[in-house]
């Protein structure tokens, strides 16, 4: 229950109305945006207990040493860099890190002139100093180590991107002992604040936290509409793409397409599920609601085809035909599709799946949303929530994996083709890029291979975007005339024959 919280939501339901006025006259007079005024960064975290194992990254109990601690020769700085095979001594893992991880980059990034034009933008950086500390924070979660701060109260303690303990969690009370005998890092698991990577499930939560975000990291419009790529993250793809430093012990069952596929899907949902609460809840005055971010991108905007050179995500075109766009924009699917696979391995009526995607549509409806819609709304996120977590059995259990009820190959089949169907139908880039990964999933016969990778291609974003080629409201995939065109449909022809029973 959240009734002790609930007052807050009025300051939030009022600037409701106010926040989407402001967006209509920011399009229609051409004046500024709201983004600076608009910036929030919710401050209460919901009270829930540990179910994925991921409380020390974000509510850290013990403090933070860096990557450098790791880094002795006879640790984790041995030669050996460049290796993630299984021949490969370990011991290696820091050098790999600094030479291949794309996480050792993010510090640089947030250095990089495009992070500086997003930060002046948001008015975060501004005379080259950084003027708001609680923003800035929000960048410091996601690409660094720790959000912890010098005492000038402005410049990272620890300054070095994404590093170890950003998914191993804050190692003060771990890094002496983790290497001292066979129950070692059992220990640091259940007591001292290490994170249990090892799990599955624990993990793709881990990853999560930053590749869609969460209470303290929040992904919002504000920082979109600056210029930050939209976060469009698959938990398989992007473990398929990671440079690992580590390797999956032979005697491990190795996982499955499908079964990792399943994990991403069920907390993604739950991160997203999490990431709305907190937006609801927040605790912050002029809370802005509702997060446009939480709608489908194409509700709103036309296609961000042409893009001018100093900013690349400025688009023409792009405004909202009339305001009254605005109060029909659709819930964004592309981290919420896990709760109609669970709805379905459960057997569960989807009813309740249904009345949470209905309400959180309507809360963003123009029309607004009272306080007695909110709170229904975040009652049933977190009754969700709940069977979310109860679905897998125990996410600190398995070393390596965790029961969750089955998912057939022939369900996910079903499950894909329908998928598929729909996305033609509505030519939704979303829907249709969903559809391919859940495709992957299925380890399709070696001969879908061409139209896969042709279809892949037709949803790989434009070298000049961070983020889809948006569909036209009315019709399709990117350009209609590309994605509804023979080709397209002929290669999906192909994929559903490979997908048959
Ligand atoms: C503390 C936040 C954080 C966590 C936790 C995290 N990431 Fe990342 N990840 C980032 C950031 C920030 C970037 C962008 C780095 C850059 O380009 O500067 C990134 C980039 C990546 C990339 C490269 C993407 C690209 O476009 O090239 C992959 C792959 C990736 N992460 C996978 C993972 C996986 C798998 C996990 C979980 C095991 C994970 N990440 C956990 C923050 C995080
Ligand atoms: C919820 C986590 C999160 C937050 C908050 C966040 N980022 Fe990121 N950022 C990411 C991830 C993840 C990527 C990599 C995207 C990918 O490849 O999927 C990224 C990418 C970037 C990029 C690289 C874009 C490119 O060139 O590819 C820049 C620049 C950036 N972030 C700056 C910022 C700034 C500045 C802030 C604060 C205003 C911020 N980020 C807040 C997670 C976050
Ligand atoms: C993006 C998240 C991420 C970052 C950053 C990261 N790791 Fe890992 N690490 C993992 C995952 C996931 C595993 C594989 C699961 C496991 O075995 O724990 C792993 C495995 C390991 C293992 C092998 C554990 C085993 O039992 O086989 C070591 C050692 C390790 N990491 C050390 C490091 C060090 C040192 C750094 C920094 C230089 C680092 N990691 C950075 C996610 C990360
Ligand atoms: C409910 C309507 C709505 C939804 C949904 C929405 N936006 Fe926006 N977007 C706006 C409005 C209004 C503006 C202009 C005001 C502002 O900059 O905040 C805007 C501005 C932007 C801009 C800046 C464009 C420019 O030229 O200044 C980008 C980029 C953007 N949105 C991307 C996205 C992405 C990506 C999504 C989906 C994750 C999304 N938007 C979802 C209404 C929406």
């Amino acid at each position: 229950m959240i009734v002790h919280r609930w007052p807050r939501i009025k300051t939030l339901v009022i600037s409701l109305k106010h926040s989407l006025l402001c967006g209509s006259f920011a399009i229609l007079l051409g004046g500024p945006s709201q983004l600076s005024q608009a910036f929030q960064i919710p401050s209460e975290t919901a009270p829930h207990r540990d179910p994925w194992g991921v409380l020390p990254l974000t509510q850290a109990s013990h403090r933070w040493l860096g990557a450098s601690s790791c880094s002795a020769s006879a640790c984790h700085g041995g030669p050996g860099a460049g290796v993630s095979s299984l021949q490969a001594p370990r011991g290696s893992e820091y050098p790999l890190w600094i030479e291949s991880d794309p996480h050792a980059r993010s510090w640089r990034t947030l250095n990089s002139d495009r992070s500086v034009e997003i930060l002046q933008r948001l008015h975060i950086l501004v005379d080259g100093k950084i003027a708001n500390t609680a923003a800035y924070q929000n960048c410091l979660a996601c690409h660094n180590t720790s959000t912890e701060l010098t005492s000038d109260g402005i410049s990272p303690a620890i300054p070095e991107g994404v590093g170890c303990e950003a998914c191993h969690g804050p190692s003060e009370a771990w890094s002496y002992s983790h290497y001292q005998g066979p129950r070692s890092v059992q220990v640091a698991i259940e007591r001292l604040g290490m994170v249990n990577t090892g799990s599955e499930i624990v993990r793709a939560k881990a990853c999560s936290l930053c590749h869609i975000g969460g209470p303290d990291r929040d992904m919002n419009h504000d920082i979109i509409a600056a210029g930050h790529p939209a976060l469009y993250f698959d938990y398989a793809t992007y473990l398929k793409a990671y440079p690992k430093h580590w390797r999956e012990e032979p005697q491990n069952q190795p996982i499955q397409a499908l079964e990792r596929w399943l994990i991403g899907q069920v907390t993604k949902a739950d991160s997203e599920l999490e990431l709305i609460e907190s937006r609801i809840a927040s605790a912050l005055p002029h809370s802005i609601w509702p997060e446009f971010s939480n709608y489908q991108c194409t509700s709103c905007h036309q296609p961000l085809t042409n893009f001018t050179e100093d900013r690349n995500l400025k688009a023409t075109g792009n405004l909202p035909e009339t305001p009254s766009n605005l109060g029909n924009a659709s819930v964004r699917m592309w981290n919420l599709e896990g709760l109609e696979s669970v709805d379905r391995i459960l057997g569960s009526d989807s009813q309740g799946t249904k009345e949470l995607l209905d309400s959180l549509q309507r809360a963003g409806s123009g029309r607004g949303a009272t306080e007695s819609e909110l709170e229904g709304l975040f009652d049933k996120i977190e009754a969700k929530r709940e069977e979310l977590q109860s679905f897998f059995s125990s996410p600190n259990a398995g070393r390596t994996r965790s029961a969750a009820p089955a998912w057939t190959a022939q369900q996910h089949r079903t499950w894909t083709r329908e998928k598929w169907e729909s996305a033609a139908a509505s030519g939704n880039w979303e829907q249709a890029a969903l559809a391919y990964l859940s495709t992957l999933a299925s380890s399709p016969h070696q001969d879908a291979k061409v139209p896969m990778d042709r279809l892949r291609n037709r949803f790989v974003f434009p070298e000049t975007t961070q983020s889809p080629v948006f569909p036209t409201p009315q019709s399709s995939l990117g350009d209609s005339s590309e994605l509804q065109s023979d080709s397209w449909l002929a290669d999906l022809d192909l994929i559903l024959q490979f997908l048959s029973p």
